[in-house]
């Protein structure tokens, strides 16, 4: 049985903290399941960290499909969640639920994530009264980038800050289940989850949040572009990765792998007819 958005909801009023990943394809998927990871985002952070993007904004449903689909494939437990792209959820109503469903149908999520407060706030309602389940995204969302002027702390104007509180207070009342709130200043970040009763998953947002979100690869230290200041490497596989393809460089010049260990024998008396 997977973990479900009651359960997620639950561990909030019992003060317990919780973490989630991203996600995109079957292998680390499964990891990440096996290691007790309750939520999975299948992020639209893809773009940059697997398809090589300068932002998220390129990302298509298909893409994100593609992954998603992998990702459940790889997991038994965790809720795995679909990341709206961008312009897929903006244009009208009718456009957001029907990729919103693509999601669920097609690829086999258990819920969806949009960025944006008050102004998405009716097209949530809608998805969420379809029986999908909404996460909402607000502060720093990388879909506006341009609209926001770079990746910036957001929230340190009082109205800025106001916006905020509105913003979350929009998503919970259309029936989000919970909200990410990233790269908010602590204080902030705090207050707004102290204010509403869904969960907040912070992402640079502090340890005030209800639950955290690392992108794996900045977890992992895979993705070697940048490190951004809000994430942690817990390990450092670029450098790993790099010695073991520099090993097997070498062996491969060497002649010293394959040994006859990763190879296969046949019966001798065929090569000795082959070879009259
Ligand atoms: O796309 C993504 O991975 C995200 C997280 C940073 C929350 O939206």
């Amino acid at each position: 049985m997977r973990i479900t958005i009651n359960q997620i909801r639950d561990m909030k009023p019992k003060g317990e903290k919780f973490a989630m990943l991203t996600a995109y394809d079957y292998s680390t998927a499964k990891i990440v399941d096996e290691a007790g990871i309750p939520l999975i985002l299948v992020g639209d952070s893809l773009g940059m960290v697997i398809l090589g993007y300068e932002s998220t904004i390129p990302v298509t449903m298909e893409e994100m499909l593609h992954h998603t689909k992998a990702v459940v494939r790889g997991t038994k437990r965790a809720m795995v969640i679909g990341d709206m792209p961008f312009m897929t959820y903006h244009v009208s109503t009718s456009d957001a639920l029907r990729n919103a469903a693509r999601f669920i149908q097609e690829g086999g999520a258990q819920a969806i994530k949009l960025e944006g407060g008050v102004t998405v706030a009716e097209k949530v309602k809608r998805i969420v009264e379809c029986g999908i389940p909404v996460m909402g995204h607000i502060g720093l969302t990388p879909q506006s980038v341009n609209q926001l002027g770079g990746f910036k702390v957001q929230g340190k104007t009082p109205q800025a800050a106001a916006r905020l509180l509105e913003d979350a207070r929009a998503l919970e009342e259309a029936g989000a289940f919970a909200i990410v709130l990233e790269t908010v200043p602590t204080p902030l970040a705090t207050l707004i989850t102290r204010k509403i009763s869904i969960p907040t998953i912070g992402i640079g947002a502090g340890a005030g949040c209800d639950g955290q979100i690392q992108i794996i690869n900045d977890l992992l230290g895979s993705f070697t572009d940048f490190v951004p200041r809000h994430a942690k490497q817990y390990a450092r596989l670029a450098d790993i990765i790099k010695s073991a393809i520099t090993e097997y460089y070498n062996e491969v010049k060497a002649g010293s792998f394959p040994t006859d260990q990763q190879s296969f024998t046949m019966d001798e008396s065929i090569l000795a007819e082959l070879s009259k």
